[in-house]
């Protein structure tokens, strides 16, 4: 069941927020257990109120309701469109039925996406960066940040009580207990901190480079900031805390010693030879994150990216399947090529075959332009030899 959240953040702006424990596969790929929330604002002054970000597509009346309960429907001015993707678009083609008197505001490329996606076209208005628009005497402002998470994406900031408004970018899978991060239980901070992660390599990862020069253009404004209020997840009191841990993930910083394993294996033979290597790796004091595909188990996809995000070596282990890689070898490299790249990383790959090699050449094709440093390939036919294996740990570990 989803679940709505009303609360006043600050004297005058309440977060409306929807836990949604029904979608399972974020964007119908990322596998979330842990749920998400799509966080929306709304601002009220005396000179009327505005909407920051929507819900996701299914929730608009659920939404209007919410809003009703508030203020009038007639006295919304504006509303928001940070960033299009529909899981906070959703709901605006409703908000706009009813809500007459409100104007539409985004990036150009979020007013022309809201046309395509739902046919609204009337009472909008793109606005540029570092444009404003007034609610009486309080002023909105709003920043171009392309690429957090779409070309569209636009940074509001409500100057009178410093709240800066980001929707992706700052924020997490989960439903949190508390509406701020810093209000959490030491344990569910903790997390937090690994969905802030996860949302980042799953979610933002590709645009990484894109998160640097935001950051930097954010730091460059100066702009007084009390509050984060992103649009899934928590929200931040100490912005400096996530505004550093983003610039980590957006520098795409490693980890150093971490390794992850991560393989296929369809009747055991690269699954023994990750056993010798793990044991090894073991033996000198290395600790790998294993996610193993095989017939009794499966990672969770989501998790793979996130452990592959900053880790700084990657065992890659899977076979030859029909003169090919094996298909969710290829399917997690494809996905490591948009997300996770290669660069300040090393490789290791394992293969095993029965006839007619294949898989290791395709792997070492497929990442050949990610950027990592190879530090070995082995690849047998049928079961590995297990000094080889213990030598590669050596090669690991050195
Ligand atoms: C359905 C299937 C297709 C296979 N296709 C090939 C192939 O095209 N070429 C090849 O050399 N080996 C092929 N093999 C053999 C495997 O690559 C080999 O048995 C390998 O050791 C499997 O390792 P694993 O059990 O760890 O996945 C195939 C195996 C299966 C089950
Ligand atoms: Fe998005
Ligand atoms: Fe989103």
């Amino acid at each position: 069941m989803v679940k709505t959240i009303v609360e006043k953040i600050t004297r005058n702006v309440y977060l409306l927020r929807l836990d949604d424990d029904q979608t399972r596969y974020f964007e119908a790929i990322w596998e979330i257990p842990e749920g998400v929330t799509y966080n929306s604002y709304l601002i009220t002054t005396s000179e009327g109120a505005a909407v920051i970000d929507g819900w996701k597509k299914g929730y608009g009346e659920l939404h209007l309701e919410t809003i009703r309960g508030i203020v009038d429907p007639g006295d919304v001015r504006y509303i928001v469109v940070n960033h299009t993707e529909p899981d906070h678009s959703g709901s605006i083609k409703t908000l706009v039925g009813s809500l007459k008197n409100a104007t539409i505001l985004g990036h150009n490329i979020a007013i022309s996406l809201l046309n395509a996606f739902y046919g609204v076209a009337e009472r909008v208005k793109p606005v540029n960066d570092g444009e404003a628009v007034g609610l009486g005497e309080e002023v909105l402002r709003f920043y171009h940040t392309p690429w957090l998470h779409w070309p569209d994406t636009i940074f509001t900031y409500y100057e009178k009580e410093r709240i800066l408004f980001t929707c992706d970018a700052f924020g997490s899978y989960g439903i949190p207990s508390k509406i701020f991060y810093e209000d959490l239980p030491v344990a569910e901070k903790e997390l937090f901190n690994r969905y802030t992660r996860k949302y980042f390599a799953n979610i933002i990862g590709k645009h990484a480079e894109w998160v640097v020069k935001n950051l930097d253009k954010l730091s460059k404004l100066g702009l007084k900031i009390d509050v984060i209020a992103p649009s899934h997840g928590p929200l931040h009191r100490e912005p400096n805390r996530i505004i550093e841990l983003y610039r980590e993930l957006g520098e795409r910083r490693v980890v150093k010693g971490k390794v992850v394993v991560v393989y296929t294996s369809m009747y055991g033979f690269i699954n023994e030879a990750v056993e010798i290597l793990v044991d090894e790796l073991r033996k000198r004091g290395v600790e790998p994150v294993i996610h193993r595909f095989d017939d009794k188990e499966h990672s969770l996809i989501s998790e793979v990216i996130t452990d592959l995000y900053d880790a700084e070596t990657i065992v890659f282990g899977a076979a030859t399947y029909d003169a090919d890689l094996y298909p969710i070898g290829k399917y997690i490299l494809e996905i490591m090529k948009a997300k996770t790249k290669g660069v300040g990383k090393r490789l290791v790959v394992i293969s095993s075959y029965g006839w007619g090699p294949v898989a290791a050449k395709k792997i070492k094709d497929l990442t050949s332009d990610m950027g990592f440093e190879i530090v070995d390939t082995v690849e047998f036919k049928g079961r590995t030899s297990e000094a080889r294996i213990r030598e590669l740990a050596s090669k690991i570990t050195s």
